[in-house]
């Protein structure tokens, strides 16, 4: 193994190259798969590997629209949060990687992705956005906080929400857990690269002989 290291000043290079190495680094990604509502009513699609889980209590989630570099301008997904503060996050199957890919291309404002992609929209229970039929999971949100980091090209928005409502397969769903055979979640990896979730192994968790309250695996 080499022990030579390549310094980097991140302040010295693009900010393109900043987010290879992110998205190179940070590995594997899983998939916010975003459904919105516009103003005007039409329905928003879009995938966002900047995603993750915040805590339980309240059960709260979250995900980060970059500026785009292409035209300098915030997502759709971001304008509709801003607009009408819900948000439904679907989670990425094998089977749905594909039109989870197509709904990531930059369609003008205004062009709904379940449309173009072939997902089925179905109703939410407390908020408007729609559910994506097929996602074996569903997570209804309702925004929290917006935190800007930026407001350039390439600057983001961690767009935080808590989970108000949860829909799962029931095939995917036993004894109070998720059984990720059945789910098959995607994985981003650097560029357009994909993984499944397939070749796992187990660690159990070790026991300290510290008391309990001084004992920072017991989180
Ligand atoms: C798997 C995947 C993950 C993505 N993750 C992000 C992300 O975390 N942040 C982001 O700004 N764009 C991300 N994108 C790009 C957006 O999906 C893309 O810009 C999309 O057009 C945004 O749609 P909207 O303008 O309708 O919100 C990702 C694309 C793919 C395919």
């Amino acid at each position: 193994m080499s022990e030579s290291k390549i310094p980097i000043n991140t302040k010295e290079i693009p900010f393109q190259d900043r987010y290879k190495l992110l998205i190179g680094s940070i590995v594997p990604r899983p998939i916010g798969f975003v459904s919105t509502i516009s103003p005007s009513g039409i329905y928003n699609l879009a995938p966002f590997s900047f995603f993750n889980g915040v805590c339980s209590e309240p059960m709260t989630v979250l995900f980060c629209p970059v500026i785009r570099g292409s035209d300098g301008q915030e997502k759709d997904t971001l304008k509709n949060i801003k607009a009408n503060k819900e948000f439904v996050i679907n989670i990425v199957s094998e089977e749905i990687a594909e039109k989870m890919n197509q709904c990531s291309a930059e369609y003008p404002y205004g062009v709904d992705e379940f449309k173009e992609s072939g997902l089925t929209a179905s109703s939410s229970v407390k908020v408007k956005p729609p559910l994506v039929q097929e996602a074996k999971i569903n997570m209804e949100c309702r925004l929290l906080h917006l935190v800007e980091i930026g407001n350039k090209p390439g600057s983001g928005t961690v767009v935080i929400g808590e989970v108000v409502y949860f829909h799962v397969n029931d095939d995917v769903y036993k004894d109070g857990k998720i059984i990720l055979s059945k789910l098959k979640p995607v994985g981003r990896l650097g560029g357009t690269e994909y993984c499944r979730v397939t070749d796992n192994f187990s660690l159990p968790r070790p026991t300290v002989k510290v008391p309990v309250s001084e004992n920072p695996n017991n989180r």
